[in-house]
């Protein structure tokens, strides 16, 4: 990883006068004929060709790698759910037809969450989440009995699988090394000196897209008598993933996902968990769907997955998901990781030609890595950049520290320390990186339009700070 001097990350400019960035077509779908594969699926994708209004006033279709954060709908995931909602009714209450099809549907879909990751209903419970925050929120309110209870995670870590689990319990890290990589060795460290009761772990970092090898670290967890949950948000559509392990003690404890970021973003996800730990819990989320019977002043709750299930189930999102995973299958996920190392090696090569570019995480061996490439240059300002390739050229990009900070800021270099002391700067634009993240239905030919505008949109950038910002370090 080529990284930043010091001198660069300078915070003593950190409080000059910086703006700040708000950084925070149909396509008509033939019959699926032979069936879905990488190179028909962009007929499939919902608005590729969707002609968005630009800056200038003039209109284009988006070129699209912000997949991490979300994916656009898959046009068979939304005629399914459109299909499905003329036959819908109330889900596990109703008396009729429809309410009898809804349920059925909505029961045999765990099923299918259990298969497409391998796990055994006997032993595992699918309970349906909003989305994978969602899911880890869930696991932490019911698991953490105590603030003294242990869980381990890593700096590599989305907030959504640190902040449930800093506001519920006892938090310790396992360091990242300096590409960027979860260290084994101190997971290992972390569990032989602490009672870890949980160990949360990322199955591919948004940030690097780097693959966890979480079977080593279940493997790690269960010698040590920890369980081990995994944030699945960016595997499910990127590798094949399986709870199974090659021995009983890599087995995975629980997984969690969105469907959203597997083109269905209708909302919906799931967590699968250990049947026997989740009936012995329950969330801290009450109300109509948890109970088995309540009486004036006493409640018998419903054992999972209702007990984890409160209120009124998102029916479409459940629907959506369930087509989601078989297209997913259908496309099947050897083609996918080998697509997306293409992609990755293609743009990482370009990136690296480009005068003053840094490009974060192990750009020589990108084999442990799904389709997620993290870059700046030490010359501009990235917020620039990404605005310019946004509004000149329509490329979607995400330009910020991805609500993941902590590992962000490992990745500049920058210590603890710094970070407070750019915090209290109220003036000063975060640091960040431009992320580019690959879906099913990126190609080559969007990659080379990138690389090939990229330089310009660098010009377009620094002329742009001339005239308007004066931004004293590229970074902020
Ligand atoms: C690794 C990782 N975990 C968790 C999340 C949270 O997912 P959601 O926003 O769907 O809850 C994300 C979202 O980007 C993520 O990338």
């Amino acid at each position: 990883m080529k990284k930043l001097g010091k001198g660069l990350m300078g915070l003593a400019v950190l409080c000059m006068s910086i703006y700040i960035f708000s950084a925070c077509g149909q396509a008509s779908a033939p019959d699926s004929g032979d069936g879905y594969t990488l190179d028909n699926i962009r007929n499939y994708v919902v608005g590729l060709d969707e002609q968005m209004e630009l800056d200038n006033g003039s209109k284009k279709a988006v070129t699209n790698f912000d997949n991490a954060a979300t994916t656009p709908a898959l046009q068979p995931v939304a005629d399914e759910v459109e299909e499905e909602l003329k036959k819908y009714g109330s889900i596990g209450r109703g008396f009729s037809p429809k309410s009898d099809h809804s349920t059925d549907l909505y029961e045999s879909t765990r099923d299918k969450v259990l298969e497409f990751v391998g796990a055994d209903p006997e032993k595992y419970t699918v309970f349906y989440v909003n989305s994978t925050t969602d899911g880890l929120n869930k696991l932490a309110s019911a698991l953490i009995e105590k603030k003294s209870d242990v869980v381990l995670t890593t700096r590599i870590e989305h907030h959504s699988n640190d902040l449930p689990w800093r506001e519920s319990g006892t938090v310790i890290y396992a360091e990242v090394d300096d590409q960027g990589r979860v260290m084994y060795d101190e997971i290992e460290k972390q569990l032989k000196n602490n009672k870890v009761k949980y160990v949360s772990v990322t199955a591919a970092s948004n940030v690097t897209g780097y693959v966890t090898d979480v079977h080593r670290v279940a493997k790690l967890a269960h010698k040590y008598g920890a369980k081990i949950i995994v944030d699945g948000a960016q595997i499910v559509a990127h590798r094949k993933f399986s709870m199974i392990g090659e021995t009983e003690d890599e087995n995975i404890d629980f997984f969690v996902f969105s469907a959203h970021k597997m083109y269905s973003p209708y909302g919906g996800g799931a967590v699968v968990g250990l049947s026997d730990v989740l009936m012995e819990h329950m969330p801290k989320f009450y109300g109509g769907g948890t109970i088995y019977i309540v009486g004036d002043d006493w409640v018998e709750y419903a054992d999972a997955p209702k007990s984890y299930e409160a209120g009124s189930p998102n029916y479409p999102g459940v629907v959506g998901m369930g087509k989601a995973i078989d297209i997913l299958q259908e496309i099947g996920f050897e083609d996918i990781e080998e697509h997306e190392k293409i992609l990755n090696r293609k743009l990482v090569d370009g990136l690296l030609k480009i005068d003053n570019s840094i490009v974060y995480g192990d750009s020589e061996d990108l084999s442990d890595r799904v389709g997620v490439v993290t870059f700046n240059f030490s010359d501009v300002n990235t917020s620039l950049v990404a605005e310019q390739l946004s509004q000149h050229y329509g490329i979607a990009t995400r330009r910020g520290a991805f609500c993941a900070n902590p590992y962000v800021w490992r990745l500049y270099g920058l210590t603890d320390e710094e970070v407070r002391n750019f915090a209290e700067c109220s003036d000063v634009n975060t640091p960040g990186m431009i992320r580019v993240s690959f879906g099913i239905y990126n190609t080559e030919e969007e990659v080379d339009y990138l690389l090939k505008v990229l330089p310009d949109a660098i010009k377009r950038a620094k002329a742009e700070n001339e005239k308007n910002f004066n931004l004293a370090n590229p970074l902020y």
